[in-house]
């Protein structure tokens, strides 16, 4: 049987995987759903797991649970994601599987046998870094994306989501809404490393949290005449990479108060040093605290990205790839967090989570984790052993007071 982690002082779970999936060009790690390094994590939470004796299961999305005693209804889940972001950092994710584990095996050596079923769930593709849509193993779950589109799906190599899930033992022919395997879950919590400046104003190792902005995806293809960067006139173009770069300006200008707006990621077509472009294509992550702030942002940002490739005689279209509403956490859990854990401070965040997912259909609760960096998706993202320890530590509380 594995010790507790935190009895040792240190998080057993982290140790194992530091070198799993390192970017050696970015820095920080690069583990994407079903790729070699998320591959292997996926067989280390399994070992983990088992281990403790837990029955392990993967559901038709790819998501893998789990549990300590029968599956069953009204279970107690706990969980996270294993894939990052391209370079992101250590935590985001991997700390809220490995906390999980860390909790049970903290009640089992103290002899406790739960009363309802209880499991760990690690859900696929919550980054969105490999098919472009995040949280795609909670969408599935819970419906809130049809297996059509998610199967047709698209990675950078143009292999198709369908393909890939095919390929690592899930059959596409089932992804899709699973009814019975969310019908399990009673109660979802999911801890995390925070991901921005929240609990270092607040001095606090841990939160709850309270609310994640509304925010999506969308894809912005400005088009142009693609031609010879040598024998054309500056005057005679229609660069859709002058257009976007415009257009990129007039994003962060539309952006006001609590609104962000990103573009984290650009291609050119065909992508020549000495070519002018026929297509620039970017990514807009845009997020406002409400719905309504969200959606009328992006109507800001399609009109001003429009006028700025009209401005070079080029085009530009929006297409929405994902969207997810407000989510405001379930204020009675919440309150019951924070009882169990002496008052700690509620936190609202910008990240989204499947737990923001989940959180539409049923009692869904989240816990932060001091990042003393103040930096995510990013391999400068922290946490110090002392912080995660009390995160274990609580959350051991909160499963010990719930099964
Ligand atoms: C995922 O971490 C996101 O918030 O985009
Ligand atoms: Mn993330
Ligand atoms: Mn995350
Ligand atoms: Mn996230």
């Amino acid at each position: 049987m594995i010790q507790p982690a935190v009895a040792h002082g240190r998080l057993t779970g982290l140790d194992e995987i530091v070198d799993v999936g390192r970017d050696r060009v970015r820095g920080g790690y690069s583990r994407h759903v079903w790729d070699t390094a998320e591959l292997e994590l996926r067989e280390w939470f399994r070992a983990r797991a088992a281990a403790l004796g837990l029955d392990v299961e993967t559901d038709r999305n790819g998501n893998i649970w789990a549990w300590w005693g029968s599956p069953g209804a009204d279970a107690v889940v706990l969980g996270s994601h294993l894939d990052s972001v391209p370079g992101g950092g250590e935590f985001d994710g991997p700390l809220g599987v490995a906390s999980a584990l860390d909790a049970i095996a903290m009640l089992q050596a103290d002899g406790v046998t739960p009363t309802r079923p209880c499991a760990v769930v690690v859900f696929a593709e919550e980054e969105g870094s490999r098919f472009g849509v995040a949280c795609l193993g909670s969408r599935l779950l819970t419906g809130a994306m049809t297996a059509d589109r998610v199967r047709a799906l698209t990675d950078a190599d143009g292999v198709t989501f369908a393909d890939a899930a095919a390929a690592n033992g899930t059959d596409p022919r089932f992804v899709g809404h699973d009814p019975e395997t969310l019908a399990r879950i009673g109660v979802f919590i999911e801890l995390h490393v925070e991901q921005g400046r929240g609990l270092i104003d607040l001095d606090s190792p841990l939160a709850v949290a309270s609310s994640i902005l509304a925010h999506g995806r969308w894809r912005i293809d400005f088009t142009g005449e693609g031609n010879h960067a040598g024998a054309t006139r500056m005057a005679d173009r229609r660069d859709p990479m002058i257009a976007a770069s415009r257009g990129i300006l007039a994003i962060r200008d539309a952006a006001r108060g609590d609104d962000r707006a990103t573009v984290g990621r650009i291609e050119a077509v065909p992508g020549g040093t000495n070519v002018i472009p026929s297509r620039v294509t970017t990514w807009l992550d845009a997020r406002s605290d409400l719905d309504g702030d969200a959606r009328s942002l992006v109507a800001e940002i399609t009109a001003r990205v429009q006028d700025a490739a009209a401005a070079e005689q080029c085009e530009a279209r929006v297409t929405e790839e994902s969207w997810s509403g407000q989510v405001v956490f379930d204020p009675a859990l919440r309150d019951r967090l924070a009882a169990t854990l002496g008052g700690i401070p509620a936190l609202p965040t910008g990240a989204g989570h499947d737990a923001g997912i989940l959180s539409a259909h049923v009692p869904t609760a989240m816990l932060f984790v001091r990042n003393p960096s103040g930096v995510s998706h990013s391999p400068e993202e922290h946490a110090t052993l002392e912080d995660c320890v009390a995160g274990v530590v609580a959350l051991t509380h909160v499963l010990r007071g719930l099964v």
